[in-house]
């Protein structure tokens, strides 16, 4: 028997050999499992970490979801009360109209009645026409018809517009614009909407006998209009409300059908439009001034003929 062999005549050498291959074989088995285990651990965390991310990413969207569905309901309720008055007056007067027709002697009556119903049309096409621009800028729908805006004739034409309603409460309408100002490049459509707007709340939140300022100047390469009344002014807290849409603050100068809320985020939409900036400097008593700025960038030329 050589002595690699054993008593039952087996290989003693390659035995050894084996056994030896075998104890290896399981230190780098132990060693790959524990490998393989802290690898699928490591696994598990990443996918615990990827399914939190996802979980907090729905968890956004559904909270900006609901955010829009409140915004729209809360819309829509605007919408229905906004359309429900003037309605109620169409429906109404023209219904005393068509039952009084027969034994109504007093025909100013009648004419009391249309100019309702009249005014009531003017104030639902105005809403209409306000909703329509705001959802064609939020669409990017609305496209300027860029030109050279004149904006002394611009302002000229709103006040000419807007007399009407500051001759009966005695409000005192002036301004102020250098004959040297530079020509806006812009859709004057749009920025006498924007003054027209501006002012006109002036007008409206300003006590009778009380003043009206526009002035526009050019500075910093830009161009600039302040509009500055004398009026109720706005508290801190309502600045960020009377930006949105329908946002209104309850006062004793307004009645109701007075407006919708829509007239200043409107102007602020449009000069945005135009690369510009609204700001409002305003405190309770103290009136209120608008600024609106149009960057170089529309600054059209400078004007070469004095006025
Ligand atoms: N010059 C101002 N002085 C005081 N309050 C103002 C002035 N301008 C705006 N506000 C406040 O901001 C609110 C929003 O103005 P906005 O022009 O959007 O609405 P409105 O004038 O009430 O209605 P609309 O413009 O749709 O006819 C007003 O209701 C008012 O409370
Ligand atoms: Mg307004």
């Amino acid at each position: 028997m050589s002595n690699s062999e054993n008593a039952d005549g087996l290989h003693q050498g390659s035995t050894n050999r084996n056994m030896a291959v075998h104890v290896q074989g399981d230190s780098r088995d132990s060693t790959s499992s524990s490998e393989l285990h802290l690898a699928y651990e490591q696994q598990l965390r990443n996918e615990l970490a990827l399914s939190m991310q996802r979980e907090a990413l729905l968890l956004d969207a559904l909270n900006a979801a609901n955010e829009i569905i409140e915004a729209k309901t809360l819309f829509l309720c605007n919408m229905a009360h906004e359309l429900r008055t003037p309605l109620n007056a169409i429906i109404g007067f023209s219904e005393l109209i068509s039952s009084q027709m027969p034994i109504q002697t007093d025909i100013s009556k009648y004419a009391d009645y249309a100019k309702d119903i009249h005014q009531a049309g003017i104030y639902l096409l105005r809403l209409t026409n306000d909703l329509l621009d705001i959802a064609r800028i939020e669409a990017s729908q609305l496209v300027l018809a860029d030109e050279e805006v004149d904006l002394p004739d611009c302002i000229a034409a709103c006040f000419h517009m807007l007399e009407q309603e500051a001759r009966p409460k005695q409000i005192f309408l002036s301004r102020d614009i250098p004959p040297d100002l530079p020509l806006l490049r812009g859709d004057v459509l749009r920025v006498q909407q924007i003054i027209i707007n501006l002012v006109g709340n002036a007008i409206k939140f300003t006590p009778p006998q009380g003043k009206v300022h526009v002035s526009a100047y050019s500075a910093g390469g830009s161009i600039h209009i302040h509009i500055a009344d004398t009026g109720i002014g706005i508290s801190s807290d309502d600045m960020d409300k009377i930006f949105k849409i329908f946002g209104q603050v309850p006062n004793p100068l307004t009645r109701a059908r007075d407006g919708a809320g829509l007239g200043l985020p409107l102007a602020k939409k449009l000069t945005e439009l135009h690369d510009g900036t609204l700001e409002i400097d305003s405190s309770p008593g103290r009136g209120t001034s608008v600024f609106v700025i149009f960057p170089p960038n529309r600054v059209a030329a400078p004007v070469c003929q004095p006025r």
